[in-house]
């Protein structure tokens, strides 16, 4: 069994998938790349690393012996990281969104394509086990078509859009909350199968809250899609709402029921169901975002049993040389809509056609 060599960019969130693939029996950390020092040496004593695995200079990471990069840098930096990996050959995992702009998309789309290297967008609530669960639902017809679904996204993350204390920005601060929607998207995109977004509006251009550093801090921003198949969808989010924890929950409607989350705090919570013709009335049903049968190494992997399956999926996908789940295609699927979406606020609430590449 070949025992694939993973180098991680960014290793605050990239950690957790360093963690994952170093327990991996098909895969060892061979390298990291970060800015920080710090969170250099963290990650060598974490993998047992030399300092000739350790770098600042992304070039010399890339020019490594790797099979795989994972990118897990802030988003402004994927679509140049993600570009240089493919172009040396590499695999790459990278983290949400694909990228911030269009421009950014249409460099990592003509990479990918020109490629046979396998890049997967970590979308992992896609991989919540409920969301796994609801599509078994859907494939055997039990809420006949759905024709329309809707998430909500709202975690106050002041703190990472500018220190208190110093007044220091991040790579956040600027970012429009609807830009960050591949949480949302995803699983609900994945729930409808082939379908994809053509047109998108939203509301919400106002910062009363932190009333600094729009658009990151525009209180709260809700989009309307139109998918190819006429489906809609409402998606709402907010960076700086007070709401403590954080929430996201889904809810999809077709022809035969509903089915939909709790709106309890984190990835486990009872939600609620109905299916013409099996249930005489609404019901609860447990949504775990915890695989209950996973393997050991699973559990506590991240998201739920979520970050795994991410892990599991993409190195399967290499191994049998097969399109990953979110590939390059879906990835902008995801992304996109988020970018035309900010657009059409700063409009007016205009409905803009979405590009596919
Ligand atoms: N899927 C999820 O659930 C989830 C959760 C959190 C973050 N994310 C995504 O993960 C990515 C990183 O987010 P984060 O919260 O870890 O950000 P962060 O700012 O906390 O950390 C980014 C890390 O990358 C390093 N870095 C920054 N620029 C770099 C560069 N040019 N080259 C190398 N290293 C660099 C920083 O030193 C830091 O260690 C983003 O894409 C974010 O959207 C996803």
């Amino acid at each position: 069994m070949k025992q694939y060599r993973v180098g991680v960019v960014g290793v605050s969130r990239g950690s957790s998938y360093a963690r994952i693939f170093s327990k991996d029996r098909r895969a060892c950390i061979t390298a990291v790349c970060d800015l920080e020092p710090k969170n250099l040496e963290k990650a060598a004593q974490a993998y047992g690393l030399s300092d000739q695995q350790l770098f600042t200079d992304y070039d010399a990471f890339i020019a490594q012996d790797l099979d795989i990069v994972v990118v897990g840098t802030p988003i402004p930096f994927h679509a140049k990281q993600v570009v240089k990996a493919i172009e040396a050959g590499k695999h790459v995992l990278s983290e949400v969104t694909a990228a911030d702009s269009l421009e950014g998309c249409r460099l990592i789309y003509d990479a990918v394509k020109a490629s046979k290297c396998k890049y997967m967008l970590a979308e992992n609530y896609i991989f919540l086990d409920y969301i796994q669960q609801w599509k078994k639902y859907v494939d055997r017809g039990l809420l006949g078509r759905i024709h329309y679904a809707e998430a909500e996204y709202v975690h106050d993350i002041r703190h990472l859009l500018v220190d208190k204390g110093s007044g220091q920005t991040f790579w956040r601060t600027y970012r429009p909350p609807i830009h960050y929607c591949t949480h949302c998207l995803g699983p609900l995109l994945f729930l409808m199968g082939d379908d994809y977004i053509v047109k998108a509006t939203a509301s919400g251009n106002k910062n009363t809250i932190m009333p600094e550093f729009w658009p990151s801090t525009i209180d709260m921003q809700v989009a309307l899609f139109e998918t190819k198949q006429g489906r809609a969808i409402k998606i709402l989010r907010s960076q700086v709402t007070p709401r403590e924890p954080h929430i996201v929950t889904y809810s999809v409607y077709g022809t035969k029921g509903f089915i939909e989350t709790g709106r309890t705090p984190g990835y486990d919570t009872v939600g609620l169901r109905y299916f013409e013709g099996i249930d005489s009335k609404t019901i609860p049903v447990n949504c775990n975002g915890t695989q209950l049968d996973a393997p050991a190494e699973a559990i506590g992997g991240g998201h739920g049993t979520s970050d795994y399956y991410v892990a599991q999926v993409f190195l399967d996908a290499i191994e049998q040389d097969k399109e990953p789940p979110v590939n390059v295609d879906r990835a902008l699927e995801l992304t996109i809509p988020g970018l035309i979406a900010q657009e059409a606020a700063v409009q007016g609430h205009v409905w803009l056609d979405v590009p596919r590449l």
